[in-house]
This record gives C-alpha cells, structure tokens and sequence, in this order.
C-alpha cells in the first residue's frame, strides 16, 4: 500500500471553488492526490464524465502531484487497484458530517485497511455545494467566485440556448452586441 497516495472521490458536478481548495490543500499534504469522478451515479449528470475530467485536467494543471481519474462500482475497491492509503474528503459544516461519517465507516467495514481523512475548505466556500450551483444556474443567477471561470463558462455554455442551438445545428453562436449608451 502506497503511503503517500490518497484518493479525493466525488461527483464533481460540477467542480467548484469548494473542490478546488480542497484539491489544493490535499496536494499540499500527500505526495500523490488521485481525484477520482464517479462515473456512473444514480442521478443524472449535468456534465458528461468525459467534461468533469477535463475541467478538472484543466484546473490542477499546475498541481504536479495531482491525478484526474474516474471510477465506477465501489470506491473502496478502486482505492485499492490504486493502491491508495487514504481517502480524502472535505466537511463543509455539521451538517455534512452525518453523511461523510456514515460513509466513512460503511467504507471502513468494507475495507479496514483504507483510512479517511476529513479536511475543511475554507469557510468563504462553507455554503457552497455543487448542487447549489447547478441550480441557481439552471435559473439564471449568478455563480461567479462560486465556481473557477471555466466552470462559468461551461456553465454558461451548457446553459444558453444559443449554444445549444449551436450544439444542434452546428451554427456559429452569433456574438453579443453590445448595448448604445
Ligand atoms: O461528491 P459526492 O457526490 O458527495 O461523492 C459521493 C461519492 C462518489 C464519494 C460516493 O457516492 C461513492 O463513493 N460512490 C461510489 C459507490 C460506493 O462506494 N458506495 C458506498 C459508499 S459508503
């Protein structure tokens, strides 16, 4: 078993600042950081697997001992074919902890050997949960400072009926005039 390899598993859909900071904060203390995306989750994604993995490719580029990974089935099981010591994730506030705990040790009763490890984000992302993201974006409002701007943008994109008309009839997606003062 790798010692120094730990494993930050989640949906990430999308990846936000939250993520980020943990991502960065995790790298700063494991000599190798696998960010592993669930592949096949019950609920349905709004980004394909394929976009997770690039936008956070994109995000830790400048994290040399940071991995983007995806995995399907039990995520002990692709701890181990890892061979990862650790399993990293972060608790944003009390509320969290009942579920992170309950994980932590239906993981452990299946996987003994595997430890979690709880870090907190800073608190400016306490409230903010990928979740929440999606929503008030699928609503129009704003997500800035919530997500890094490639995010916006892929939010954006995914988002505003011209690009998807875009997407349909590959048409070039007119640019926004601006507005006469
Ligand atoms: O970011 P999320 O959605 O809170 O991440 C949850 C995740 C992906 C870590 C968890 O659902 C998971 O590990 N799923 C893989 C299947 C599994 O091992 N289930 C048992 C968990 S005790």
């Amino acid at each position: 078993m790798n010692k120094g390899r730990a494993i930050y598993p989640g949906s990430f859909d999308p990846p936000t600042n939250g993520h980020l900071d943990l991502i960065q904060r995790g790298a700063k203390i494991f000599e190798e950081l696998v960010v592993a995306i669930l592949r096949n989750s019950e609920k349905t994604p709004m980004f394909g697997t394929s976009e997770r993995l690039e936008m956070l490719k994109e995000l830790t580029a400048d994290l040399p001992n940071v991995r983007i990974a995806t995995f399907d089935g039990l995520m002990v099981e692709y701890a181990k074919s890892i061979d990862a010591m650790c399993v990293l994730r972060g608790i944003r506030a009390i509320s969290d902890y009942e579920y992170e705990l309950q994980m932590a040790l239906m993981n452990r009763k299946i996987e003994p050997t595997l430890e979690t490890v709880f870090m907190m984000p800073a608190d400016k992302y306490s409230y903010v949960s990928s979740r929440l993201v999606r929503e008030v974006a699928q609503a129009g409002g704003p997500v800035k400072g919530l997500v890094p701007e490639v995010v916006e943008q892929k939010l954006l994109q995914k988002l505003d009926p011209a690009y998807k008309l875009a997407e349909v009839n590959l048409i070039e997606v007119p640019k926004k005039r601006k507005k006469k003062a």
